[in-house]
């Protein structure tokens, strides 16, 4: 039987609804609006469609956002500046660097410089570090995002064998991190292989859920997937490009295949993709209401 499919953006759209509701109501009681920004150095075509991407779903939920378009001759400190100006302005709460950065200019120094409690990426160490001593304010939002996909498909974590395909800093780790906490939507057991592991379908074939972010095309094919599976691919490679000139997607999973054997699996596009920039939203909704003192 051909596995279910998760829709991201179903339940994208479901959780920007909540969003859009959260913010009227935030407005309405306690006259406080969202505020994000989004910072852009230089030009870059993907960077620069990301950051429209995100500021126009920040105005249809009716935040105050907008943004910071720097030329790609910034120097570091005009941008350590820049950020230092929105850490201290109390209309944003918050910042977003969109990376990557030019190559003068230091990436980790300028993300250590956004102030934690607006750090809404989850990136700044401070936050990292209170991921993975389960006290988590932002978390970052791929990985929240996966999680989100398997609470609201009703997949039970806890218990659950999680194999993560992948260690990256903005997927791997934090998404292994999170899945093993002592909490909801967690408790789980994981194994996280990279390209170090010495036999990787050994460790695949026992999950019952796989989550992989390896970044290469099909790395993940049928014989490497237990039956009934929840497979969670988090790729987003591009292979071609279609006739009217649309860029061709395909996951990091095999993805036709996988799905006869999987229970359960996440299309690309319209799975994990979708779920990012909703999980921006969301920190910043919090990051709002903690910096008003409210829950
Ligand atoms: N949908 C979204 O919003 C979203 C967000 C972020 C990323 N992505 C996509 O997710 C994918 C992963 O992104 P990333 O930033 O995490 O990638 P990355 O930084 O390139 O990391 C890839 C990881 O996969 C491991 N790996 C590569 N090939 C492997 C193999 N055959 N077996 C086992 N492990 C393997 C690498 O191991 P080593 O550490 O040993 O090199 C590395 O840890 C990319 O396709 C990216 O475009 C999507």
């Amino acid at each position: 039987m051909s596995a279910k499919i998760i829709s991201g953006n179903e339940i994208a759209k479901q959780i920007r609804e909540e969003l859009r509701q959260e913010v009227a109501e935030l407005k309405a009681k306690h006259g406080l609006t969202p505020g994000l920004v989004t910072i852009l150095v230089g030009e870059n075509p993907a960077s620069v469609s990301y950051v429209t991407a995100k500021n126009k779903t920040a105005h249809e939920l009716g935040f105050h956002s907008f943004q910071d378009n720097q030329p790609a001759d910034i120097s570091e400190a005009g941008l350590l500046a820049l950020v230092d100006k929105y850490n201290k302005d109390p209309a944003i709460h918050g910042i977003l660097v969109q990376l990557p950065l030019p190559k003068h200019i230091n990436e980790t120094k300028v993300l250590y410089a956004i102030d934690p409690d607006k750090d809404v990426d989850g990136f700044h160490p401070v936050n990292v570090g209170k991921l993975m001593i389960g006290e988590a304010v932002f978390l970052p939002c791929t990985p929240a995002g996966i999680q989100q996909l398997l609470i609201r498909s009703g997949v039970e974590t806890k218990g659950a064998e999680v194999v993560v395909v992948g260690r990256s800093n903005i997927v791997g780790k934090p998404i292994a991190n999170i899945l093993l906490q002592k909490q909801k939507g967690a408790n789980a057991t994981v194994t996280i292989c990279h390209t170090g592991t010495k036999n990787t379908k050994e460790h695949t074939l026992r999950a019952d859920i796989l989550v992989v972010a390896a970044g290469v095309p099909k790395a993940v094919t049928a014989d490497m997937v237990k039956p009934g599976a929840v497979v969670i691919d988090v790729g987003v490679n591009r292979i071609g490009k279609s006739e009217s000139g649309k860029a061709i997607l395909c996951g990091d999973v095999d993805y036709e295949p996988v799905k006869e054997i999987a229970g359960m699996i996440t299309p690309v596009p319209g799975g994990v993709g979708p779920m990012t920039i909703t999980m921006l939203m969301l920190n910043t909704v919090k990051a709002a209401r903690l910096a008003k003192g409210l829950r």
